[in-house]
């Protein structure tokens, strides 16, 4: 880039065609970000573009004028909704790609559920729109929430009242007093084809997809604007419901039906696995002619007890999968690449590529994965590639066409220090002697991307969620040291009260965006615990392995007092290892994390302005939480993962062995030595038919 010549050596004419180019720019890559999901810069280039832009407008004060970009808050309207949480979480569905992988996922369930032979399946499609729960209560429309992180979702009532084809009252007998119907919100491409001429005639922003079309009408603050931009609906789940009307997954959709809700036509029972890859093969003969985007084919069990057996695992319902149709392809040039640095300082190569439409959206960034991955497929700059997509995925490189290659092309070196902090980048040795394929900057708590990137983890959506310190506004406070740690961002209102230069006297900023601003830090000073874990951002602790850490500890010091003592001492070592389902590696993570003199430091400073919240166990009523049981020996009603799964969701341990930390032993036909140790111990012991008493299904 070009040096921007000193302000004080501008000419005010000089300065007029300067901000009104980086208006432009600044515009492109706004429309490119939020749009697109697709930006071509670098955030640090684009904060760079932003803070001249400012700077001219400070040193020439009449390009200041009420259009300026300076004016303008860059995200879309998103905090203003009223939060909905979910009675019955909303949660999604694992993904397959191959034919071969739906037969895996029938003898999966097929498997868990003890069966002979495979159960019947429903075959729906994959709508590409925005899941939304629909309350009912005694047949009337009173709440509608979109799936936000699963748990809280935000009230859009008033704009799914404007979608004509979802009934304001269900028709029909036998509705349930409390009934919340799921389904998709989308927009056809008809609706969307229309919505861009609209917008494009207005010189507004075009829209990428009718995915987006969609999400950007539900989330209007005015219902009036989402009137305008045509909504449908099909109706495929539910949530909190009274009292169950069917008995299976296609009863359920007939009952939709007969109330007058949408639903999707191309739904079919299928008795084998045959049936459903000619079902699938069916819907994605239709896929171009239905005049909506749909990206694949839902299997379901269609009998809802045997649902409810399954159950979830993680996230992702195990009574179900989604079959996704192939990725779209298309090629381009790879201009550059450009080394992102995470917050756990994993260097990223990221490809800048000649912008290319795939799938009906614009692509200009691709993965390459990291290094090896680079040279295996021996990626330089100026090739020719292919790349694909698939839904939501970032895009990928695949491959390289070899015979488009420019001349004079030379390998790609990977850089060995980090490109922000210039501290060593390595690449580290696990106990077997294998290299990790990730390369990671050195520099930790020195390296400032990895700070900021830190920040913008401890706020984002599913972690402490503060509501109006998005990721610019991050990297502006942590460039202008307002904001390094993520205690500072608790003392931010009271520093700002003392400091000359108040935050609302700046440009972009005015009383309001502030007062909101410090109003929802403040609205965050009491976060449940799994997010505060989460939010801190330890490697190898993702939201569900925080939920577990919170579930099994129940407050933040619990946690905090095992963890440290658990680096030198064997039982407090023991009790992180029998929290089920958090593994080796996850446990090193959180005894490293603990362990680390600076995050002792920052912890203390964070808690002296934040109290998580003490978590209360999954279900405290049930006369098994939280105690440790052992399963042992074959077992007759049920198999063994799904008596395991159901002592999870009553608030039990499940653990694989008997020790002094055992409560109870469940112990049918041909149990052995576990059995015996649990006698020596002194352990209580049951047979399958007490244990099904015990929790009240016997
Ligand atoms: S069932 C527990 N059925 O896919 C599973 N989901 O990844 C509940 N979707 O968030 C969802 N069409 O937005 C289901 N026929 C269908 C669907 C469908 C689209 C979406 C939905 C969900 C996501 C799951």
């Amino acid at each position: 880039m070009k040096k921007p010549k000193p302000l004080p050596e501008l000419k005010a004419s000089e300065a007029k065609a300067e901000h009104a180019r980086l208006g432009r720019e600044i515009a492109e890559h706004d429309r490119r970000y939020y749009q697109d999901d697709a930006p071509v810069v670098s955030d640090a280039e684009y904060d760079r573009l932003r803070r001249r832009y400012e700077e001219l407008e400070r040193a020439f004060p009449d390009l200041a004028t009420p259009d300026s970009l300076t004016r303008k808050v860059g995200a879309k309207p998103s905090d203003k909704f009223k939060k909905v949480r979910h009675k019955v979480p909303m949660l999604s569905l694992g993904n397959v790609f191959a034919e071969e992988e739906v037969g895996e996922f029938v003898a999966r369930v097929t498997r868990f559920l003890g069966l002979a032979k495979p159960p019947d399946f429903i075959a729906e499609p994959k709508i590409d729109g925005l899941s939304c729960s629909l309350r009912y209560e005694r047949g009337a429309l009173v709440q509608a929430a979109t799936r936000g992180d699963g748990y809280e979702g935000e009230d859009v009532t008033a704009n799914i009242r404007t979608i004509g084809e979802v009934p304001q009252k269900l028709k029909g007998g036998g509705i349930p007093d409390v009934m919340e119907v799921r389904g998709e919100v989308y927009m056809t491409h008809a609706d969307f084809a229309a919505l861009n001429e609209r917008q494009r005639a207005a010189g507004k922003p075009i829209l990428a997809n009718p995915r987006n079309g969609a999400a950007g009408a539900l989330r209007q603050l005015d219902p009036k604007i989402t009137a305008e931009r045509p909504l449908h609906f099909f109706a495929y789940s539910w949530g909190e419901v009274s009292a169950l009307p069917a008995k299976t997954q296609s009863g359920m959709l007939d009952f939709f039906r007969r109330c007058g809700l949408p639903t999707n036509k191309l739904t079919k029972v299928c008795h084998s696995i045959e049936e459903m890859l000619a079902q699938y093969r069916a819907i994605e003969a239709q896929r171009s002619s239905l005049g909506y985007d749909i990206d694949g084919v839902v299997y379901k069990v269609d009998r809802i007890d045997l649902q409810e057996r399954l159950g979830f695992v993680s996230r992702s319902a195990r009574w179900a999968v989604a079959h996704k149709f192939p990725a779209e392809r298309a090629t381009t040039v790879l201009r550059g690449i450009e080394i992102q640095v995470g917050r756990t300082g994993a260097l990223t190569p990221v490809a800048r590529l000649d912008p290319v439409t795939v799938g009906g959206v614009v692509v200009s960034n691709a993965t390459l994965h990291n290094e090896d991955e680079i040279a295996r497929k021996d990626i330089r700059i100026g090739d020719t590639v292919r790349i694909q997509r698939a839904g939501d995925v970032i895009p990928q490189v695949l491959e390289v066409l070899q015979d488009k290659r420019p001349r004079g092309a030379k390998p790609y070196e990977f850089p060995h220090v980090c490109p922000v902090c210039g501290s060593a980048a390595l690449r580290e040795t696990d106990e077997k002697g294998n290299e990790d394929v990730v390369r990671r900057c050195t520099g930790g708590l020195i390296c400032e991307a990895q700070a900021v990137e830190r920040l913008k983890h401890f706020c984002s959506r599913n972690a402490l969620d503060i509501e109006g310190l998005g990721d610019k506004q991050i990297e502006m406070f942590f460039a202008e040291g307002l904001v390094r740690t993520a205690a500072d961002i608790f003392t931010l209102a009271k520093r700002d009260a003392k400091s000359p230069q108040k935050l609302a006297e700046r440009e972009g900023y005015g009383d309001t965006s502030v007062r909101n601003l410090f109003a929802s830090i403040e609205a965050r000073r009491h976060p449940p615990l799994n997010r505060f874990i989460y939010a801190l951002g330890i490697r190898h602790i993702g939201e569900t392995n925080a939920r577990r850490l919170a579930r099994h500890f129940g407050t933040f010091e619990a946690l905090r007092k095992t963890a440290i003592k658990a680096a030198t001492d064997f039982e407090a070592r023991a009790e992180l290892d029998a929290i089920n389902g958090l593994g080796p590696t996850a446990i090193k993570a959180v005894v490293e994390f603990f362990a680390e003199p600076h995050n002792e430091q920052a912890l203390d400073a964070l808690l002296a302005e934040v109290t998580p919240q003490p978590m209360e166990a999954v279900e405290t009523t049930s006369p098994v939480a939280g105690k440790t049981i052992v399963f042992t020996g074959s077992l007759e009603r049920m198999t063994r993962d799904e008596i395991k799964a159901q002592a999870e969701r009553l608030g039990a341990k499940v653990a694989g062995s008997v020790s002094g930390k055992t409560d109870l032993v469940v112990a049918g036909p041909g149990a052995g030595t576990k059995l015996n140790k649990a006698r020596d111990l002194g352990i209580e012991v049951i047979d399958e038919d007490a244990w099904l008493k015990r929790i009240g299904a016997g």
